[in-house]
């Protein structure tokens, strides 16, 4: 059985979200689903994820679930939005509940101790959920994030931000509770899959001269990767991961992404006069900022 996948790519985060579909059966399941916010007007808008509601709409496709493979930092996840508009469960690493602890107090939020209020299943490695007849296998996969898992879905693998293109190597290990050295094994765990095994990315952000490309393969990235390949040993993979993280700046979205990210991708809820709001919380550099 074959599988069809149709990408879509959200230009303004550079993000790949992705419908995989079982035309046997006309079900289907979305992956990282995006929802666009504007940090300077705090409009957020739905052209992707109505893309994908139209796309399953003409398809006569049943969306069964819808799949985050990590608490993104860099983008509005569009699960709650997509659950809303159809009978789809949504899906996440139960990992996601350390996640949310360490942020909890970042953003006044209350830790939810019961996570399946706010997603519908919860997964961890080894898992196993199915579309018809296909099987989608959950493959722990952290190290950019600790509740980072990979969709592994016949010959394909969809794994969030674990790896990017050969060219542009892999993402950042310098937010709370990541780590290259953990990033290193999991990656190990996706380059030790047969070589034809395609590697469906969650960002591309391509450098001059070259299209936007969200599809590798494990033999292309482990020939060619330019962070991580067989000629890179464990300890220089994790100094020049460090080195390079040391450089980056704090994603545009971060706290946005974060406090909806980390709670069912829900917006925070109404305040006394009718609106929401996301919070920045502030910090004073190098001065007290008491009585200001
Ligand atoms: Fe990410």
């Amino acid at each position: 059985m074959a599988v069809q996948i149709e990408a879509f790519y959200d230009s303004a985060t550079g993000t790949g979200s992705y419908i995989v579909i079982n035309r046997a059966s006309n079900q289907a399941l979305i992956i990282d689903p995006v929802l666009h916010f504007d940090l300077n007007s705090g409009q957020l808008s739905f052209e992707l994820a109505n893309q994908q509601l139209a796309f399953l709409q003409a398809n006569h496709l049943q969306l069964k679930y819808i799949c985050d493979t990590h608490a993104h930092a860099d983008h509005l996840s569009a699960a709650a939005y997509l659950k809303n508009h159809t009978d789809a469960l949504t899906v996440i690493s139960q990992g996601i509940g350390e996640v949310q602890q360490r942020f909890s107090a970042r953003f006044n939020k209350p830790v939810v101790e019961d996570l399946t209020q706010l997603y519908d299943v919860l997964v961890a490695d080894g898992d196993i959920l199915t579309l018809g007849e296909i099987e989608i296998h959950v493959l722990a996969t952290p190290g950019h994030t600790s509740d980072s898992v990979s969709y592994y879905i016949e010959d394909n693998i969809f794994v969030g931000d674990t790896l990017f293109m050969p060219d542009i190597g892999t993402a950042r290990c310098d937010f709370p509770g990541a780590d290259a050295a953990t990033l290193y094994h999991s990656i190990a765990r996706i380059h030790a899959l047969p070589g034809t095994t395609k590697i469906w990315l969650c960002h591309d952000y391509p450098p001059p001269g070259r299209e936007v490309s969200l599809q590798t393969t494990v033999a292309q990235s482990r020939e060619h990767n330019i962070h991580i390949n067989h000629q890179i040993s464990k300890h220089e993979f994790i100094h020049r991961r460090q080195a390079k993280d040391r450089t980056l700046g704090v994603p545009a979205l971060l706290y946005p992404a974060l406090q909806v990210n980390l709670w069912g991708a829900l917006l925070p809820a109404k305040e006394d006069n009718g609106r929401r709001f996301i919070k920045i919380p502030v910090d004073c550099k190098g001065a007290d900022c008491a009585g200001i």
